[in-house]
């Protein structure tokens, strides 16, 4: 996904990306965060940060530490800084691509990509830049939504999609553990690269109260193309209607894949 249109959903969606899926992405960050060990003066850096949800379930452990948050979302930013203006932990927030920051290179002691791997270009790149800013022996972990996408819910949904001819959105919807381990192996960068990594693939069941909280998420996280409104409509209306997505009581319920992707950063040849 573009730049531009990566800024331009994330500002559209506001505080609602958040809100429109609270749970999962509470979640996702608590396990993440887990996955850093982190210490009390450690200094993490959290790319693609949104919000602040990461850094808000680090910010106990880094009593004494410091963070620094990088979107490109200029409304993600403000709505982090609110978030922390009364913290203990005051983290500083850039507004740049997270693929190539202007960060000194092993500057953080921990670094966290917490759901956006999929809306980079190459992805690879992220991780790179991760293990770039990560000193000897620091941590560098990643959440993805895996596949199949949001259970049958999501899997109808992208096959109505496929059979309209709308063209998904540039978002690599559907990742796999495979994919991770690849990426792993390839973050080289700097004499820098990624040891001891770990993939998890965590399953939880998430709902929503109704078809338009779910078709609400998939808005906020930018999973629905943009400018096809009128053909997403009716594809809308027509899910609304199908049992293998709105259960009886009207909640959507969707058993949802995270993938979790830890390492650990150290110098020289994978390969010896
Ligand atoms: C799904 S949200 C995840 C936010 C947060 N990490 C979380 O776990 O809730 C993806 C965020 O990554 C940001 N983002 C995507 N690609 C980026 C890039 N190349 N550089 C900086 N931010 C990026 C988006 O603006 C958005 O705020």
């Amino acid at each position: 996904m573009r730049h531009e249109d990566i800024a331009e959903s994330f500002n559209r969606s506001g505080a609602a990306y958040e809100s429109s899926a609270r749970e999962l992405i509470n979640f996702a960050a608590s396990e993440l965060v887990q996955r850093l060990h982190l210490q009390e003066d450690d200094d993490l850096v959290d790319l693609g940060c949104g919000p602040g949800v990461v850094m808000a379930h680090a910010a106990e452990a880094l009593s004494r530490g410091s963070a620094i948050g990088v979107d490109l979302s200029r409304v993600q930013l403000e709505l982090a800084r609110e978030r922390f203006r009364l913290s203990a932990l005051r983290p500083r927030f850039i507004q740049e691509d997270a693929c190539a920051t202007s960060l000194r290179s092993r500057s953080a002691s921990a670094a966290s990509l917490g759901l956006v791997l999929p809306y980079a270009e190459r992805p690879l790149l992220l991780l790179k830049e991760a293990t770039r800013l990560v000193r000897l022996g620091g941590r560098v972990a990643a959440t993805v939504i895996g596949s199949p996408f949001f259970g049958s819910a999501g899997t109808t949904l992208l096959g109505q999609m496929e059979r309209r001819g709308v063209v998904r959105p540039e978002i690599e919807l559907q990742f796999d553990p495979r994919e991770a381990v690849r990426l792993a192996l390839l973050s080289e960068i700097e004499d820098l690269r990624l040891d001891e990594v770990e993939i998890e693939e965590l399953e939880r069941e998430f709902w929503w109260d109704d078809f338009d909280a779910w078709w609400g998420m998939l808005e906020g996280f930018g999973f629905l193309p943009s400018g096809r409104e009128r053909i997403l409509a009716s594809i809308a209306g027509e899910l609304r209607e199908d049992d293998r997505v709105v259960d009886p009581d009207g909640q959507v319920r969707c058993p949802v894949k995270i993938w979790l992707l830890s390492a650990t950063v150290c110098e020289g040849d994978p390969w010896l």
